[in-house]
């Protein structure tokens, strides 16, 4: 079934944003706050939480109910679960809601990228970089896509032994962020690898001091390499007098009402963002999905019969006949979802369910949970028929949102899509792949979810 949105069924994450809130009244001042507890001092209940969020909520949900109220991370905080609740929070971002990100990652992204920004400044800065996600501009890039996928799977394929996915993958997806973003320019991709993951590391720890030894330390003086090298590539591009079409391009030629550009500083926070989001996400969703594709041989044989009819180079149209491939990632995203939540924060003193939130309170967006919710049938099973026409789990909206909802939806989605499905396509066509026997598969959540070992691998060509 496709939608006129595009290649792809619209996801259920698309929140309708006319719906309904009743976030005025009534009013929230009478009401109790939702129960739950404090936990220790300044710390709360972080400890518990950052251990495993899943058992955290788990253990909340049976003895409170879908709304509980907690203290983590620093910051009073409210859970609310399931659907309604998911529907609730991305209709209010800019009415009663904000978003919020940790410590880390606030002080490791730029003030001034899509993330950080909001109001009408998000919206225009949305407008601005939409084009360059469309499927217009993804039918032109497919052959970019294949070509730069087909490299590197050859190079998997000629190598005598195994190889660790993880990395692998992540050299792969880097460079096809760049040709977004840098179209033809040539950039040290060693160099920001590097910083890239040292960068990464450090998002997501809980304590963010800055000394040289710490991983946030290391984080911090990995940002300041990376922003120098990304300043004289923009300043580099600002010199010539006409730009190519590329994502740089238009971030240099934007002008606002009164014909300003956007600053370096700007252009730079932003280049980094792309570069952040639009490459870990993606080595997670289709590194995991390669591990279970290799521990269902059933369903891989499926995905296999799916490309048989596969001939001459991939177009946008030729995925589009293959919703087999779609159904895969998606519930290769389901299970594993790359991006576990996120978080808002509370405008002001706002009802839900008869229940006080106080300004200033965090909400999480837990599409761990979401996904897990019990309008799946067995959730914990890898079962991509769920997304099939006849099954359609996901029919109800808040139940399926890897890439977030509302206003904050991920930019990049349509984009991902696309060049999961040409690598998923050219790999189930032309490739056998086996795990490595003996390796360490227990999962690892921070900074992305994955396998102690990286996903060892060997790779063949077919044929
Ligand atoms: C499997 C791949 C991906 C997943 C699962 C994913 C997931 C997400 C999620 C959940 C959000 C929302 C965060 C929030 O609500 O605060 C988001 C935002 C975003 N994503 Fe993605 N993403 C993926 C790929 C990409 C790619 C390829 C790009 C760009 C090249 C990208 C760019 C962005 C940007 C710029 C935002 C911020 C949007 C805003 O604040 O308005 N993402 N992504």
């Amino acid at each position: 079934m496709i939608s006129p949105h595009g290649l792809f069924p619209q996801r259920p994450g698309d929140i309708d944003m006319t719906l309904q809130v009743d976030a005025s009244s009534p009013s929230p001042e009478n009401l109790p706050l939702p129960p739950g507890k404090s936990g220790l001092p300044l710390l709360g209940e972080t400890l518990e939480f950052l251990r495993s969020s899943r058992a955290f909520i788990q253990r909340r949900q049976s003895q409170y109910g879908p709304v509980f109220r907690s203290h983590v991370l620093g910051s009073p905080t409210v859970f609310l679960l399931g659907p309604e609740a998911i529907q609730w929070i991305f209709a209010g971002e800019g009415k009663y809601l904000k978003n919020r990100w940790t410590p880390g990652v606030r002080q490791l992204l730029g003030a001034h990228c899509l993330s950080m920004i909001e109001g009408e400044e998000h919206l225009e800065r949305r407008r601005l970089l939409a084009p360059h996600f469309s499927y217009a501009t993804m039918r032109g890039f497919v052959p970019t896509i294949e070509a730069i996928a087909t490299r590197h799977f050859e190079r998997w394929a000629a190598l005598p032994g195994d190889f660790t996915l993880w990395p692998a993958m992540r050299e792969l997806a880097f460079e096809i962020a760049l040709a977004l973003i840098f179209g033809q320019d040539t950039v040290d991709v060693p160099f920001l690898m590097r910083h890239f993951k040292s960068w990464t590391a450090g998002l997501f720890v809980p304590v963010t001091v800055n000394l040289p030894w710490t991983t946030f330390g290391r984080a911090l003086a990995a940002k300041k390499a990376m922003v120098g090298y990304l300043e004289q590539v923009v300043s580099e591009r600002q010199s010539r007098t006409e730009q190519p079409p590329d994502l740089l391009g238009s971030l240099i030629q934007s002008r606002d009402e009164a014909g300003n550009p956007l600053t370096r500083e700007v252009i730079v926070d932003e280049l980094q963002l792309l570069l952040f989001a639009g490459h870990d996400t993606t080595v997670t969703a289709t590194s995991n999905l390669l591990l279970m594709l290799a521990q269902y041989p059933d369903v891989l044989q499926r995905g296999r019969e799916a490309v048989a009819g596969l001939q001459g180079p991939l177009t946008l149209d030729g995925l589009r006949a293959m919703p087999y491939l779609v159904q895969l990632l998606n519930e290769g995203m389901r299970l594993i979802p790359p991006i576990g939540g996120a978080f808002r924060v509370t405008t002001r003193d706002v009802a839900y369910n008869g229940y006080r939130i106080p300004k200033g309170w965090m909400i999480p967006v837990s599409i761990k949970s979401a996904h897990g919710g019990s309008t799946w049938s067995a959730p914990e099973r890898f079962d991509p028929d769920r997304f099939g026409s006849e099954r359609n789990e996901q029919k109800k909206p808040g139940t399926f949102i890897p890439f977030g909802g509302g206003p904050r939806i991920c930019l990049g989605q349509h984009f991902a899509m696309v060049e999961m499905s040409v690598m998923l396509a050219l790999l189930l066509k032309h490739y056998t792949w086996e795990l490595v026997p003996g390796q360490d598969l227990e999962y690892v959540q921070v900074p992305f979810p994955h396998p102690k070992s990286g996903i060892q691998l060997r790779v063949r060509r077919l044929g």
